[in-house]
């Protein structure tokens, strides 16, 4: 058991202050350390120190298959780590870092062999958080971070999501509040001719498209067969203590779902948008967000997954979300989270 130090920054105006200097230190000693970033709260541990990134594996249970994203708080220090540069990566670096997108390129041997789980690729990214950025400028090394949750879990979009899940696993936490973005960075392929899309997230295909022309995706994004080109994608994930069931389809065909379920005796939970969540009845309906406002669905989407309880609900419902822009992450969350889908 660890005791985890716990910082409070949010109500912080200044962000330099002596709690991330603190951190920063914890990090350079080999220590782990759970910080805000935009997309979800990371673990992060020094890149360079094999022991230390060991601890992240450790702390989540993680496959140790399943490669870890270097965080680094500037350009310079992404190339440091890698052995060529395409245009296009360089491209799509400028377009949209600092930012919630990740580039695997080919690794210089800089970072320690676990981070990159043995492959001769990295996946980099430099957040764009004020504190993550603070905290990775004062630490001064790279910082291996995976998602600070209990692998297989939901990411965690606020500090309590991750003390829940690693309180006395790691040796500090700041909490700067609620994630924005609320899922994963976009991961992309830049190893090959093209980029390709290894997993949907905050930067979408047509932002990328407006910037390279043609994006590719990995095909088993699309079809779930084969070997997914980002290890992670292969495990479950994403998922909530209760069981998910997607359907797709009219209100009514989804309430038919949720009456059959309640005259069996199940207690039934619904995660669905604003205008559907009006509309259907049930034991607990929780609502995400306006249809009309994929990124504030995508924001809710993880702290309302994990806001249901065994015991007090058996199965949660959702509905389907149109796969445009965030919408692509959203749906693709969804589908490994859930254990059924009704066409
Ligand atoms: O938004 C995010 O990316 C968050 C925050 C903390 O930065 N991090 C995150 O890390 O989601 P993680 O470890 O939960 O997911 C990283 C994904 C995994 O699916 C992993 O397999 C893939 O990126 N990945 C990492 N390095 C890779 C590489 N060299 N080649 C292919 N996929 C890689
Ligand atoms: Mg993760």
């Amino acid at each position: 058991m660890t005791h985890t130090v716990r910082w409070n920054l949010h109500e912080n105006e200044k962000i330099n202050s002596k709690e991330i200097q603190e951190a920063a230190g914890f990090l350079r000693n080999g220590m782990t350390v759970a910080f805000p970033t935009e997309t979800v709260y990371g673990l992060g541990a020094d890149a360079t120190n094999e022991e230390a990134v060991a601890k992240i594996f450790e702390a989540k249970g993680r496959p140790s298959d399943n490669p870890l994203i270097a965080h680094v708080a500037t350009k310079k220090q992404l190339t440091d780590l890698v052995d060529n540069l395409p245009e296009f990566a360089e491209k799509l670096i400028d377009a949209f870092s600092p930012g919630p997108i990740t580039f695997v390129l080919p690794s210089n041997g800089t970072c320690a062999k676990n981070v990159t789980t043995g492959l001769p690729t990295i996946g980099v990214r430099i957040p764009d958080h004020p504190i993550a950025l603070e905290l990775l400028k004062e630490a001064d090394i790279p910082v291996a971070a995976p998602s600070a949750n209990i692998s297989g879990k939901p990411s965690p979009t606020t500090a309590d999501h991750v003390w829940v899940d690693l309180n006395e696993k790691i040796n500090g936490l700041i909490d700067g509040g609620s994630t924005g973005v609320g899922l994963e960075s976009t991961v992309i392929d830049c190893t090959t001719e093209l980029p390709i899309i290894l997993r949907p997230g905050g930067i979408t295909k047509e932002q990328i498209e407006a910037v390279v022309g043609t994006v590719l995706v990995d095909p088993v994004l699309a079809t779930g067969l084969g070997k997914p080109k980002a290890p992670g994608m292969k495990y479950t994930h994403y998922a909530p203590e209760v069981p998910l069931w997607l359907i797709e389809g009219s209100v009514d065909k989804i309430q038919s779902v949720i009456d059959q379920e309640l005259t069996k005796g199940n207690k039934v939970g619904v995660m669905a948008s604003d205008e559907t969540a009006l509309l259907l009845q049930s034991d607990q309906v929780k609502q995400l967000g306006s249809r009309d406002n994929l990124a504030e669905i995508a924001n809710n989407l993880y702290d309302v997954l994990r806001s249901f309880k065994n015991g007090d609900t058996d199965l949660i419902i959702c509905e389907v979300f149109p796969e445009t822009g965030i919408g692509q992450a959203i749906m693709n969350r969804l589908q490994k989270a859930a254990v059924k889908h009704i066409e």
